[in-house]
């Protein structure tokens, strides 16, 4: 059990979307929190009213396509926030083309934000949770990290590595007989404006989540140790599916809508 009572959770992206109800949800549940973002007036917004509600709350601008920005940010953390209790690896983009429209920056700003920078942060607040041999590591996935699709080359890759970093540092930590925890959060689309426009074929089995709903099952993930989130839970059944020739696969894929599901994205406007 991990708790979050009492706790200090640090949470990247923090400004907006499922990472600022996040925020709320673990404050809600006695933590005190830190808010990074690239968003500044959004994290003062946020730290407004997370403050209003009787939280505990520090913000910090961080870039986190730079590793030299996470490091001083998290430098600055630990000095003045200090120990860092719970780690919400939480921001990603999406740029949302085929291959051949998305420039070098984009490709390279993705895998930035949504998978290089779960190491710098972890490599910035891992250390501490192993002198004290306590501590939770999130990384907010995607089933996108699951199962590749169209025009998510960049988006879906960057999250197959994030599972990947979960999964590798989750078996390196009960090697070592750490305490430490991991949870990977692999959530289907979420309404909050970043898959704007995205489409599903069958709602009542793939729904576009609530992300008051994604962020629930998380805490409560996070409260229990569960190591792996998927949501909704029909993505589990699709798992088995990886074992089918490739073609069978695919034909899956169309048929459930998923390969076609980004053909009207519009993205955040
Ligand atoms: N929404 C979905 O359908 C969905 C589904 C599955 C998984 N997820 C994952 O869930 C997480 C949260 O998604 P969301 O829908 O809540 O996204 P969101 O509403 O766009 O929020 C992401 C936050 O991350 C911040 N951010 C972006 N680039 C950053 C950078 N370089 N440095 C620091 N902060 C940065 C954004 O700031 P700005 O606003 O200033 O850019 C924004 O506040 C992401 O990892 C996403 O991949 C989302």
């Amino acid at each position: 059990m991990t708790d979050i009572r009492g706790s200090r959770a640090l949470i990247t992206g923090a400004a907006s979307g499922i990472g600022r109800l996040l925020a709320a949800e673990l404050g809600r549940a006695g933590a005190s929190l830190v808010l990074w973002d690239l968003d500044g007036e959004g994290l003062l917004e946020a730290q407004a009213e997370l403050r209003g509600n009787g939280c505990e709350v520090q913000t910090y601008v961080c870039d986190l396509t730079l590793r030299q920005d996470i490091e001083a940010v998290a430098a600055q953390t630990l000095a003045e926030s200090g120990a860092v209790d719970i780690l919400v690896n939480n921001a990603g983009i999406v740029s949302g083309k085929n291959l051949l429209d998305i420039s070098p920056a984009e490709i390279e700003r993705t895998f930035q934000v949504n998978t290089l920078a779960l190491f710098w942060t972890a490599k910035a607040f891992l250390p501490g949770m192993l002198e004290r041999d306590r501590g939770h590591l999130v990384t907010i996935a995607s089933a996108a990290g699951l199962a590749g699709t169209s025009k998510l080359t960049d988006y879906c890759s960057s999250k197959f590595a994030a599972v990947g970093f979960d999964e590798s540092l989750r078996v390196e930590l009960k090697r070592q007989n750490s305490k430490i925890v991991t949870t990977v959060v692999c959530p289907f689309y979420t309404d909050t404006g970043m898959f704007e426009g995205v489409r599903t074929r069958f709602p009542w089995l793939l729904p576009i989540l609530d992300p008051a709903y994604v962020v629930t099952r998380t805490v409560r993930a996070i409260e229990k140790d569960r190591r792996r989130l998927i949501m909704p839970r029909f993505v589990y059944s699709g798992l088995p599916s990886r074992l089918l020739p490739v073609d069978w696969f695919d034909a899956l894929m169309a048929f459930f809508g998923i390969s076609h599901s980004m053909d009207e994205f519009r993205g955040r406007e």
